[in-house]
């Protein structure tokens, strides 16, 4: 290879769609992991990072193409969450990568989230290739694990055959009506024009061995110049976690450049930027989820693209959702202050400035914003007086009893994906605050909800 051919960054790929279409299942698929079956509810309420070594793909493409060229060091992959509420992890997913997987479930065709994300790939012109996924679905299909989809389709019955072409050629034309054509890739004789369709199933792995090849071989032929490693950084915050050994740590996306153990960084917290020093920088095993709890390997330095866990002191109220800095040499340590604290303002703004609201509490900065975006919708319109993240302590307590005086009712907690500590509790108890806890948005809407209804009765 090239010097330069070998200086290529990993490309980020995004996989997005409707919830339930199967997106984290095919990863779970790829990886041999089962991180689905962990989620509560079955539903994505994060964004996840897997790292696919080259190696690994070159190795499960083989049977399709045993002499293609791969350069590029390998795949991250990002999951992002189908449920309608969370258009901000869409959009921030999809702000992130080079290319993205649209999955679509073959039995539903184009659903609402399918649009809205195909609407955010529009906006920022990113590439992407259509998983059609859930073709073991079809009735009478005969399992060929990880096959690809070619000759595994060469060996279904005339009338799965059937049954497929319908299916295709009426979601072919569900993509016509939203201004884009799309065909089979193994059919498609205008690459760049005509969007790639891979059919797949995630259960038994048809297609993937093609869904794989296609985005590595798409996005080094072109986008060759981007994922020219520059050393500019560029870093966003997924998560900010207590990780056992390693106390607050964050869970990083480096999208650009290389990041080093002793790094002076800035991030946004919640009481004004965090200037610290990176301690160690750690990653999953590759294949493995970033969300998930595991161990981790040390590294003295990292390239992009990856998903990576940063070990620093003060990184308590760090803000998932925002940007990452480096100080360099050149650099003015209070204008990069100022501009890290950019993101946080946005989110702020958002609260009843009558000062009358329940107090609301989540894990990330997303996932308060998909919050404070569900209360404000006209189905639920509850105010807001106070938001926070990060667990509920006694003094989350005492800043919501304020609301005794003023409006009972909103004398309350919600806490999103939050602990609460038992001193909290207590208090809350004590006082009559009610903390209503879950890790789904509809659910601990519909407690509240219940609550007021009660009240009112
Ligand atoms: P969200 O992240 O919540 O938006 O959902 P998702 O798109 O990640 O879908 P998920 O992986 O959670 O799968 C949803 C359901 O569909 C699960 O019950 C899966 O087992 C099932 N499923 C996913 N892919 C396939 C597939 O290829 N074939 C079949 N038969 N079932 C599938
Ligand atoms: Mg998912
Ligand atoms: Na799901």
């Amino acid at each position: 290879a090239s010097e330069r051919e070998r200086n290529l960054r990993s490309p980020i790929c995004c996989i997005m769609g409707h919830v339930d279409t199967g997106k984290t299942k095919l990863l779970d698929f790829i990886r041999g992991t089962n991180v689905q079956e962990c989620e509560a509810g079955g539903i994505t309420q994060q964004i996840g990072a897997t790292y696919f070594p080259i190696e690994n793909i070159q190795q499960r493409t083989k049977e399709l193409k045993a002499d293609a060229k791969l350069n590029v060091p390998g795949l991250l992959v990002i999951d992002t969450p189908g449920h309608e509420s969370f258009s901000n992890l869409r959009s921030r997913g999809s702000g992130l990568c080079d290319i993205a997987i649209l999955v679509v479930d073959i039995m539903h065709g184009l659903e609402r989230q399918t649009i809205e994300s195909l609407d955010l790939l529009k906006m920022r012109n990113t590439e992407f290739v259509v998983a059609l996924n859930k073709v073991d679905r079809l009735y009478g299909w005969k399992t060929f694990r990880n096959t690809p989809i070619v000759k595994a389709m060469k060996q279904q019955s005339k009338d799965v055959q059937n049954e497929f072409n319908i299916r295709l050629t009426q979601i072919i034309t569900e993509f016509k009506n939203q201004g884009l054509n799309t065909e089979l890739y193994y059919k498609n004789k205008d690459m760049g024009e005509t969007f790639n369709i891979v059919p797949t199933s995630a259960i038994s792995g048809e297609g993937i061995p093609d869904l794989l090849l296609l985005l590595v071989q798409w996005t080094q032929k072109t986008m060759f110049e981007k994922l020219t490693s520059s050393n500019e950084i560029q870093c966003t915050v997924l998560e900010v976690k207590v990780a056992e050994g390693h106390g607050t740590t964050i869970d990083v996306v480096l999208v650009n450049g290389i990041l080093h153990e002793g790094d002076q960084i800035v991030v946004c917290g919640m009481q004004g930027a965090i200037v610290t020093t990176i301690r160690a920088l750690l990653t999953p095993h590759p294949m493995k989820e970033l969300r998930v709890k595991g161990t981790y390997l040390h590294h003295k330095e990292i390239k992009a693209a990856q998903g990576i866990k940063i070990t620093a002191q003060g990184l308590e109220h760090a803000i998932a959702g925002t940007s990452l800095y480096v100080v360099g040499p050149n650099d003015e340590l209070e204008d990069m202050k100022e501009s890290v604290m950019e993101d946080m303002r946005s989110v702020m703004s958002r609260i009843d400035k009558s000062g009358e609201g329940v107090c609301v509490q989540a894990s990330t900065l997303g996932s308060l914003e998909a919050l404070l975006e569900y209360l404000k919708s006209d189905e639920v319109n509850v105010p807001v007086s106070r938001i926070s993240i990060g667990p509920a302590h006694k003094k989350d307590v005492m800043k919501a009893s304020v609301m005794l005086e003023k409006r009972k009712e909103y004398a309350t907690i919600l806490a999103f994906d939050v602990k609460v500590t038992p001193e909290a509790r207590a208090l809350a108890d004590e006082l009559g605050v009610r903390i209503f806890c879950s890790d789904t948005i509809y659910n601990l809407v519909k407690q509240f909800k219940a609550y007021i209804d009660n009240m009112k009765e």
